[in-house]
């Protein structure tokens, strides 16, 4: 009998939002502008060092792009910050007081950092408000809990999100019946349920249309300032398009950093991808 009360208290949606906030613990502390911090970061895969003495630091709200040639780590780089992958040496940082290599990677996504991978996971049996809905609760084990009513908040919450993504319209619509374009801004608004602070972008406009590329680089740098937001791509007119600070990656380590203009300019980053491009 008091298991059954039990079970019925823990499947009270308002507790599970309960449960889930106890379990997010620490708030990152960015009271000095800076939300990572990568030092003297080195990873190798049999030998060979596919991160080379990293150094990367991201503010507090800005919006990043990372490039390079094939190779040059950029996958890596992301696998590091979200526990995937574990340097050999070096310290990463999200803001001054949250040490990500003593995080799992669970523990690290609670914490604030979303990652959207190149290929969109959406369900695609479900509507679009469900799979904001389910993404709402990133853990999987309180979804049956959420056949029970949402609150009025919540429901706000996936409204603005699905105006952020620009998809309101299509709120009821399967989320199988979108179009590529819009199954990635789906996934980045399921991200976004979550609150993440950092957002980490791979390759977000492989595949899309020219249309969908100028309003993939709105809704990224629409959502800079309120998060902050590191994208790697390859499209070099995407990059033009939204680029404020552009690190060019390299072997491993950074090769350039600054305005578009600049890194497109220095003669290093010019024989980099014209070495790509004799290679290919
Ligand atoms: N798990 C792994 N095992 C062995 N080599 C790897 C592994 N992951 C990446 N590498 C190698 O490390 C280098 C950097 O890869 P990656 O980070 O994927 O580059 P990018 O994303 O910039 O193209 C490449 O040479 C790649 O082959
Ligand atoms: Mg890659």
């Amino acid at each position: 009998m008091k298991a059954l009360d039990q079970l019925r208290s823990t499947m009270r949606r308002d507790r599970v939002f309960d449960f889930m906030m106890q379990t997010s613990g620490l708030e990152v502390d960015v009271s000095h502008g800076t939300i990572l911090y990568l030092e003297d970061i080195s990873v190798s895969f049999d030998g060979f060092k596919a991160i080379n003495n990293l150094n990367l630091y991201i503010d507090a709200g800005e919006l990043r792009c990372i490039i390079g040639p094939n190779g040059a780590g950029k996958t890596t780089m992301m696998d590091i910050i979200t526990g995937k992958t574990r340097p050999d040496t070096g310290s990463a940082y999200f803001g001054q007081n949250i040490d990500l290599l003593h995080l799992s990677e669970p523990d690290i996504a609670q914490a604030g950092i979303g990652r959207k991978f190149q290929k969109p996971t959406v369900f695609e049996s479900h509507t679009l408000f469900e799979n904001l809905e389910l993404a709402m609760a990133g853990d999987k084990r309180v979804w049956p809990t959420l056949i029970a009513r949402l609150n009025s908040q919540q429901l706000e919450r996936i409204d603005e999100v699905l105006e952020i993504i620009g998809l309101q319209e299509h709120r009821t619509q399967l989320a199988g019946s979108l179009s590529h374009g819009q199954k990635q801004w789906l996934e980045i608004g399921m991200l976004l349920m979550q609150d993440p602070k950092l957002l980490l972008v791979d390759e977000p406009v492989a595949g899309m249309t020219h249309q969908e590329m100028d309003r993939t680089a709105e809704l990224l740098t629409s959502l800079a300032g309120q998060h902050s937001v590191v994208v790697v791509e390859h499209d070099m007119d995407f990059v033009r398009s939204i680029a404020r600070k552009v690190t060019v990656l390299h072997q491993g380590s950074v090769l350039a950093e600054g305005s578009m203009n600049e890194v497109q300019n220095d003669p290093r980053v010019v024989e980099v991808y014209l070495g790509e491009q004799g290679e290919s």
